[in-house]
């Protein structure tokens, strides 16, 4: 089997940089590949301050964080990853960005790496087919916060090797995460059974069954779930949550996956979650969202 020892992270958004950090931390040579300066100051100034933050906590000590970000490197060159182990895509959620990314990244990148896809919506088959390493692909999805979340799916398409498989299990293993082995069905596990549930809050919402804080609330300490399906749906993102019902609707053609005219009226008006400062939430106070019950009145 493979072993990995470098990887090379696509993208320092949200989830690339989670993903750069857990591979630090894992001891992995890591490089995070960017397309301007500013992104990568942003995304890894992120890292320092989490690290920090878990330093000032006790959880880590000063020199596990200096280890971390000493196998950080942000560069703007993708010839940087040529002898990467492991790339791990996390850019822009658009089948041609990530189509020419992984092509520009095949011609560069040693032949006996593999290639992962962070996509939670798009066919990891229709990806791989833009690299000529269809043996060496496979989706890694995780979820967001990437440090926080013990979860990572890995997504075997019909030609992934079972060699593959095993050295993502090991990564994932290595990296702190439990792995699940899914399909490259659309959606995957998670979100097949989470996109149907968080769009069906905002019917509940629309017809009328309780407030945001209160669908949020009885979801929380009825179900014991971290957060109530509003909040995360505000946590996701409410323009992502749209992207990825709408794959999924066009993939299945169910009911459950039709984004409700809530949720794409509030995309349209600009309300698209925490990034955004307002989604169901007004985030003004990040410490006190208050809903925005006049969406429904
Ligand atoms: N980055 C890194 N660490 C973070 C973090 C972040 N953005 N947010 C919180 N944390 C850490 C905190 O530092 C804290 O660490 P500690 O226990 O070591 O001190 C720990 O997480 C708990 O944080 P808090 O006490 O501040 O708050 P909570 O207990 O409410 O936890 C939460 C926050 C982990 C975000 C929790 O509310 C949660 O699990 N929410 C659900 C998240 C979820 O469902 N994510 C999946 C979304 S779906 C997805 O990603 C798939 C995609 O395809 C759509």
């Amino acid at each position: 089997m493979a072993t990995i020892q470098t990887v090379g992270v696509l993208g320092c958004g949200l989830m690339g940089r989670g993903i750069a950090q857990i591979c630090a931390a894992a001891g992995y040579r890591t490089f995070v590949l960017e397309a301007e300066q500013k992104f990568l100051d942003k995304g890894l100034g992120e890292v320092d301050k989490q690290l920090a933050k878990a330093v000032e906590k006790g959880k880590l000590t000063a020199e596990q964080k200096a280890a971390t970000m000493g196998n950080l490197k942000g560069t703007l060159f993708a010839d940087d990853l040529k002898d990467c182990d492991l790339i791990i895509e996390a850019i822009i959620e658009n089948r041609e960005t990530k189509r020419e990314m992984y092509a520009k990244l095949d011609a560069i990148v040693k032949k006996e790496a593999i290639f992962a896809t962070n996509t939670s919506s798009l066919t990891v088959a229709d990806l791989m087919t833009a690299t000529g390493r269809i043996d060496k692909f496979i989706g890694l999805h995780f979820f967001n916060p990437v440090p926080v979340m013990k979860l990572v799916e890995i997504v075997k398409t019909i030609t992934t090797s079972d060699e593959t498989v095993a050295a993502a299990q090991e990564f994932a293993k290595k990296t702190g995460k439990t792995s699940v082995l899914a399909k490259d069905k659309t959606g995957f596990i998670v979100n097949r059974l989470l996109v149907p549930y968080i769009l069906d809050a905002i019917v509940a919402l629309e017809q009328g069954f309780g407030s945001i804080k209160d669908i949020d609330e009885a979801m929380k300490l009825g179900c014991g779930y971290p957060m109530g399906p509003l909040t995360l749906l505000d946590f996701v993102g409410l323009d992502t949550t749209l992207y990825i019902a709408d794959i999924m609707f066009d993939e299945f053609k169910e009911k459950r996956f039709a984004p409700p005219s809530l949720l794409k009226r509030m995309v349209m008006a600009g309300y698209l979650g925490r990034k955004a400062g307002k989604g169901f939430y007004d985030y003004s106070n990040p410490e006190a969202p208050i809903a925005n019950d006049y969406l429904v009145k």
